[in-house]
């Protein structure tokens, strides 16, 4: 009854004033979205990040999205290894700038990401002018002097994710080092992780240093990534964190989330989940999935997966410093091409019109 009065009063004032009443449901979300912002609320927890463009940021909806809810940005490329080195030996700071400048004006923090990388590194960065591959000592050096630009160019970033990836994937081997497809393997050995850190350390004594690794919930990887960091911790040698990328899915369960962020807390490194999506597929399903719709059932699934992982992030506040997202809108997810280009996915907090979705509601929710 009240519903139908509210209607009728509406089209009544759009016929004399113009002015439209919002159907309650849509009126209360919005009001809602007026006051709140994901960052704000978790703001004496930890901070909340997304990974950002200069593109991406040109469009006017996700450019307020950004400013509104997050208090960290990651540049999605710009400051990989391929964006920034030119073959001469200059560098292309244009973009990453940008993004920076971005940060600054919205006194955001920004995550550097990634000083060593086997992708997006250029291949000849691997060799010589000749196109000789380079030697270990070539390598360490010319590592040196690109971490070196890197970081002090950027001197108002704090936290570095310095090495990337360096683990296999591998079931069949407990060897902990990825060798396919690494020249930094190939040409340096297992040593260079350690090298890493150690040369950032030496660069810029202040600043938070980062492994960051995917697949952490996988028992296997896990035990892999666990055994490297502790041989470094232990070792001494300067790493103040690990990067969880969470690459997660709806059938992924909180309860291993839990593990994961305990095993690491043990080692006392600071915990930062730097690349948080939930897509709607099991990491393994590689099908096209043509004909799929973002169920009912599906969102509440992510929704549910969401407010329990935040449920769990706020609980080991002491450990965990930071929560970036990877990207802001469902449309422009990577997922959209990863791992079957054009399958459309749904991992993110806003909808492809910008719009806050039952996920986003959902962590809102898990602090009441
Ligand atoms: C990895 C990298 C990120 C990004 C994502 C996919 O997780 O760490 O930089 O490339 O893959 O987009």
């Amino acid at each position: 009854m009240k519903v139908i009065a509210i209607q009728l009063l509406s089209l009544f004032l759009l016929f004399v004033s113009g002015t439209v009443i919002p159907n309650p449901d849509k009126r209360n979300k919005s009001a809602e979205l007026r006051l709140v912002s994901l960052s704000k609320t978790f703001e004496s927890d930890f901070e909340i990040g997304a990974a950002v463009s200069n593109e991406k940021l040109s469009d006017p909806t996700t450019h307020k999205i950004v400013e509104r809810h997050f208090s960290s940005i990651t540049a999605e490329n710009a400051m990989k290894p391929i964006m920034l080195l030119r073959k001469n030996g200059t560098y292309n700071w244009q973009a990453a700038d940008k993004l920076v400048a971005f940060a600054k004006k919205n006194k955001m923090k920004v995550r550097g990401h990634t000083l060593l990388w086997h992708k997006q590194t250029p291949d000849w960065f691997f060799k010589d002018n000749k196109g000789k591959d380079l030697n270990k000592t070539q390598l360490y050096l010319k590592q040196y002097s690109h971490m070196k630009a890197v970081m002090e160019h950027f001197d108002s970033v704090d936290v570095w994710d310095v090495v990337n990836e360096a683990v296999s994937n591998q079931y069949n081997s407990d060897f902990i080092y990825r060798k396919k497809g690494s020249q930094w393997f190939k040409i340096c050995g297992q040593q260079f992780v350690s090298k890493a850190f150690e040369m950032a350390h030496a660069i810029s004594p202040k600043k938070k240093l980062f492994y960051n690794d995917y697949g952490l919930l996988s028992k296997h990887k896990q035990d892999k990534v666990f055994r490297l960091l502790k041989g470094l911790v232990d070792k001494g040698v300067p790493i103040h964190g690990i990067g969880i990328q969470a690459h997660w899915n709806i059938y992924n369960k909180a309860e291993d989330v839990e593990i994961l962020i305990q095993r690491f807390a043990s080692l006392g490194l600071d915990i930062h989940i730097t690349e948080l999506d939930v897509s709607v597929f099991k990491g393994n399903d590689q099908s096209k999935h043509r004909n799929y719709v973002f169920t009912k059932k599906d969102q509440t699934k992510q929704a549910e997966f969401y407010s329990d992982i935040f449920k769990i992030f706020r609980k080991y506040k002491d450990h965990i410093s930071s929560v970036s997202f990877w990207g802001v809108r469902d449309n422009e997810s990577w997922l959209n091409q990863h791992p079957v280009n054009g399958r459309r996915n749904y991992p993110l907090l806003f909808d492809d019109q910008g719009m806050p979705k039952e996920s986003f509601y959902a962590i809102i929710q898990s602090t009441k």
